[in-house]
């Protein structure tokens, strides 16, 4: 797979995830209108689809059949777009911009965005509970269990709550691996393990090499973000450069610095490439994908 190749596919499967998500989304003519305008503005809004092109391209690496790939992808996507919202909160980041835009509460208000968390999240459910693509019954019910867990206190949440406790005090790197594994790499290794369960016989052995490569990127991911804070600048990031150190957030820069910060991020891409050795071509965007979250410049 040539870098355009990928980026072609990148672009199919962000497109393809929009429409669903566009589809899905309340209208925003229904009562209650502010709401579900506010839920489409922050769902809709330009981010880059990253948990969703997991979906499928684990889909692809294991022959999965596409059509079963919308709903996780769809509601993976829902609940991030959710995490956002609320992590731009006043009592959470305080942030004033989000996908280049102003974040949820600027644009509407502080009630309006916490209850677009609620909605997003209680729609990411609904979309798993009544897809009707064909996958049975029972593996929507494991679907649900991965998602749930992956974004409460167990996962997302309980991260984003680590990551709030950490403000202005010194973790250590086993302790901020866990905010880090926890808050972002939760939802990213529910993408690959969602996606497994839409396949009728995956080896066991694939399952579990898939999950490692899922805790490497995921670990990998918000570590580039923190890279990012540091390094880029708020037109590009499409949020506003340098937040983390001026919340004196726990991060990989402030532990490591840049230099040790760059080489965690890649080393965790080398271990991902490799748990993929024993995967066919049809890997190969999963391999450019572990390489496009360190790239990355947004
Ligand atoms: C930002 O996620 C928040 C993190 C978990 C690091 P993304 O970088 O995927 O944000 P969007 O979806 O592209 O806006
Ligand atoms: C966010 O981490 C993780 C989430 C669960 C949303 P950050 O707070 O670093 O994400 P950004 O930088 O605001 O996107
Ligand atoms: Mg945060
Ligand atoms: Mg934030
Ligand atoms: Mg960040």
């Amino acid at each position: 797979m040539t870098p355009e190749d990928f980026s072609t596919y990148f672009d199919t499967c962000r497109v393809r995830v929009e429409k669903v998500l566009h589809r899905q989304l309340p209208k925003e003519s229904l009562i209650p209108t502010i709401l579900h305008s506010a839920m489409r503005y922050s769902a809709l809004a330009p981010g880059k689809r990253v948990r969703p092109f997991l979906v499928y391209a684990t889909g692809q690496a294991i022959g999965a059949q596409v059509d079963r790939l919308d709903a996780p992808a769809a509601a993976v996507e829902l609940i991030h777009a959710f995490s956002l919202v609320h992590d731009d909160l006043p009592a959470m980041d305080d942030d004033d911009l989000r996908r280049g835009r102003p974040t949820c509460h600027k644009a509407f208000d502080e009630a309006t965005a916490i209850l677009v968390g609620d909605a997003l999240q209680t729609l990411a459910f609904q979309l798993l509970a009544s897809d009707n693509s064909g996958t049975t019954a029972e593996k929507r019910l494991k679907m649900v269990e991965l998602l749930a867990v992956a974004s409460g206190s167990r996962g997302m949440a309980g991260g984003q709550a680590l990551d709030m406790d950490a403000e202005n005090r010194e973790l250590d790197l086993p302790q901020l691996e866990n905010v880090h594994i926890h808050k972002t790499g939760a939802l990213i290794r529910a993408c690959v393990n969602m996606a497994c369960l839409t396949s009728e016989k995956l080896p066991a052995t694939a399952a579990t090499r898939l999950d490692h490569y899922a805790k490497c990127i995921g670990l990998a991911f918000q570590i580039r973000d923190d890279i990012l804070d540091v390094e880029s600048d708020t037109d590009t990031l499409g949020k506003t450069q340098g937040k983390d150190m001026a919340q004196n957030k726990a991060t990989y820069p402030a532990l490591l610095g840049l230099d040790g910060a760059h080489r965690k991020a890649e080393e965790l891409i080398d271990d991902a490439v490799e748990s993929l050795s024993d995967f066919d071509n049809n890997a190969d965007a999963l391999r450019q994908l572990a390489i496009f979250i360190v790239q990355r410049n947004r």
